[in-house]
């Protein structure tokens, strides 16, 4: 299974405050936004990455992420030249996949929840079809949306629809199959110009090969897209760390803790944040496994 990080697009609502810098890159509380996604693909045991970015961020993705291997993966990147649609990642990523499964993550979605990792690696081991994950909010308009019959199978799925019945929204972390650089290629651009990722989930629900994993109670999808979620998304962070000692949306724990760095590795990852909380934070694991 490799992994795309969706980083690119043009954030107006964040305007001014991604001007000048990308939206992915902004601080959700203690780390730049992208960290959260790049956690949870490790997470799943992706360690094969594409960041795909806008080109004039490019540079600030390398300079932040670099090769990988400090944290035991490899991250290569591209660019997309106009945010053109989500499902557009994939004739951009379709050489780097050449026929493997894949696991989108959009950069600005933070999931946080007790075996996550586990759910991403169970849809992994689905040999066909794809993998969606649903989840409860107040305002579905501004989503994908998903409905469910009363046997709790997916019905239907549409992309941002103006009076939903249905408060299950799609959130940005998708698995396929080898087919979706195929599926991508075939759909058409929406009436808003983009490729849109809804219609390629649209596809595999048509042949009966999505599968729509709830999300429940326990766990928490923020997206950081407007001034007010960014802060939703921080406080959260802020909050749960606080109470915990816990790090959420820390690659190189992640890392250490999926067996792809050893102590001595994080240690010095550690060193290398000379005295912030989280190079203390990271030192201690190193110590203390
Ligand atoms: O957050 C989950 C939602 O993400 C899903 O429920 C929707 O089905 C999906 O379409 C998407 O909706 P958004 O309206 O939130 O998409 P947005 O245009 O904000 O893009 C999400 C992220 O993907 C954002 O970080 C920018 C990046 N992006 C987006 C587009 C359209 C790109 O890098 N390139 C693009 O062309």
């Amino acid at each position: 299974m490799k992994g795309i990080l969706l980083a690119g697009g043009s954030g107006t609502r964040l305007h001014p405050m991604t001007l000048a810098a990308s939206k992915q890159l902004l601080p959700v509380y203690d780390k730049p936004m992208v960290y959260y996604p790049l956690s949870t693909l490790m997470l799943a045991g992706i360690r094969d990455i594409l960041v795909i970015t806008t080109p004039a961020d490019q540079e600030s993705f390398v300079r932040l992420l670099g090769d990988g291997s400090r944290l035991g993966i490899s991250i290569s990147y591209a660019v997309q030249p106009k945010p053109e649609g989500i499902a557009q990642a994939f004739l951009i990523g379709r050489r780097f996949l050449a026929g493997s499964p894949c696991t989108l993550a959009l950069g600005d979605n933070l999931v946080h929840g007790e075996g996550m990792g586990g759910l991403l690696a169970q849809a992994a081991r689905r040999e066909r079809g794809a993998t969606v994950f649903a989840y409860q909010v107040r305002d579905p308009e501004r989503y994908g949306v998903v409905w469910f019959d009363h046997e709790g199978r997916a019905t239907d799925l549409r992309e941002k629809p103006a009076n939903p019945t249905s408060n299950w929204a799609v959130i940005g972390l998708y698995v396929y199959d080898g087919e979706v650089c195929d599926i991508a290629a075939s759909i058409a651009p929406s009436p808003r110009g983009e490729l849109e990722i809804t219609d390629v989930n649209r596809i595999y629900l048509s042949r009966n090969e999505l599968a729509v994993e709830r999300l429940g109670r326990g766990y928490a999808w923020l997206d950081a897209g407007t001034p007010a979620s960014l802060l939703a998304a921080a406080t959260f962070v802020h909050t749960l760390q606080e109470r915990q000692g816990l790090m959420i949306g820390c690659p190189e724990e992640v890392a250490f803790r999926m067996g792809f760095i050893n102590a001595e590795v994080l240690a010095r990852e550690a060193a290398s944040l000379g005295s912030t909380e989280l190079g203390a934070y990271l030192a201690r694991i190193a110590r203390e496994g």
